[in-house]
């Protein structure tokens, strides 16, 4: 079984949402399975015009990604642009994708809504993604929710194709979405979301986590009273970075009193220091050091490169381009 996903290099880096949502799920699934992490840097193309903001955003993103592989897990990390064929795999996939459906995408609606007129790269975004996802092979996509319906058009635009062409060329996949996960409240204490931008980060220093952190919306109960865990932001999120006893611990704090919110952030702070510790200092080494990336990447290229490039191989004798 094969799992592929891709994290799009916006900026912001990685932060607590994507990782639980996203890089968790995926890492798990790669201590049993082939596994390939991708950066989607043509689609960031889509919403990034400044050449210095793109090539910063990406080796931040792949600095991170590295630094968070854990070394007992192997996979590879490797960039969308530098596959020979990730065009002419969209471009086939075009040919045979209905208008009427690309219409329905949440994707192009949102943009559409934001902006007078929007670019035809928006447009075609859920094409592009197919061609990363089924151009592998790939059996199970660990995405978060936000990414349903773009699976569904996946499986809907290689349907489509196996359907015109009478072979089951390209295999449907699967996602992978963690229904089950708790709600990951943000700095504003709604849900965790892109839509919202209220996330935290994971490899900001020190001083822009703590403000994040400090941000987070609480209730105005008084520092000596006994305050409700299981209600607070603050609580919501040491769950899913703390161990059981601490956990424990901290619950006792907040049902006592003398525990003021302040003191749970700090703690919560720490909590996420110690987590990402080890990332945290590996990213340093990688973001000092960008050539270590770069031997890494150029090797997992050229891996991801050849497989993508003999399924295009095939895709050209079944629509008579060879
Ligand atoms: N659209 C995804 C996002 O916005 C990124 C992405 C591009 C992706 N291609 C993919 C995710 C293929 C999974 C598989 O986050």
């Amino acid at each position: 079984m094969r799992i592929l996903t891709g994290v799009k290099p916006t900026g912001n880096g990685m932060h607590l949402w994507n990782y639980l949502w996203m890089y968790k799920p995926f890492v798990e699934k790669a201590k049993w399975h082939e596994a390939f992490l991708f950066i989607p840097d043509f689609h960031s193309l889509t919403s990034v015009h400044d050449a210095q903001i793109m090539k910063r955003n990406k080796h931040r993103l792949a600095a991170e990604l590295l630094a968070l592989m854990p070394e007992d897990t192997p996979f590879i990390i490797f960039e969308q642009s530098k596959m020979d064929h990730i065009n002419d795999i969209t471009w086939v996939l075009s040919s045979v994708t209905p208008y009427s459906l690309m219409l329905r995408a949440h994707s192009f609606k949102d943009s559409q809504n934001k902006n007078s007129d929007i670019n035809m790269a928006v447009f075609n975004y859920p094409i592009l993604m197919a061609a990363d996802i089924i151009g592998y092979d790939s059996d199970m996509v660990p995405v978060g929710k936000d990414q349903k319906q773009h699976l569904e058009f996946t499986r809907d635009i290689a349907g489509n194709f196996n359907k015109t062409y009478k072979q089951d060329f390209f295999k449907l996949p699967e996602p992978y979405i963690n229904e089950n996960l708790a709600i990951i409240p943000g700095i504003d204490g709604r849900k965790m979301s892109k839509s919202y931008d209220n996330f935290i980060g994971i490899f900001d220093d020190k001083k822009t986590l703590k403000k994040q952190i400090m941000a987070i919306v609480t209730d105005d109960t008084p520092l000596e009273d006994p305050k409700d865990p299981e209600s607070c932001n603050v609580f919501a999120l040491m769950r899913f970075f703390t161990k059981p006893e601490r956990l424990e611990e901290i619950r006792q704090k907040y049902l006592q009193g003398g525990y003021g919110y302040g003191h749970a952030k700090l703690e919560l702070l720490d909590i996420l220091l110690e987590y990402f510790g080890p990332a945290r200092e590996k990213y340093q080494t990688y973001i000092n050091n960008y050539t270590l990336v770069e031997q890494k990447l150029d090797e997992w290229n050229c891996r991801a490169n050849k497989i993508h490039s003999e399924k295009y191989e095939q895709l050209k004798e079944i629509v008579g381009l060879s």
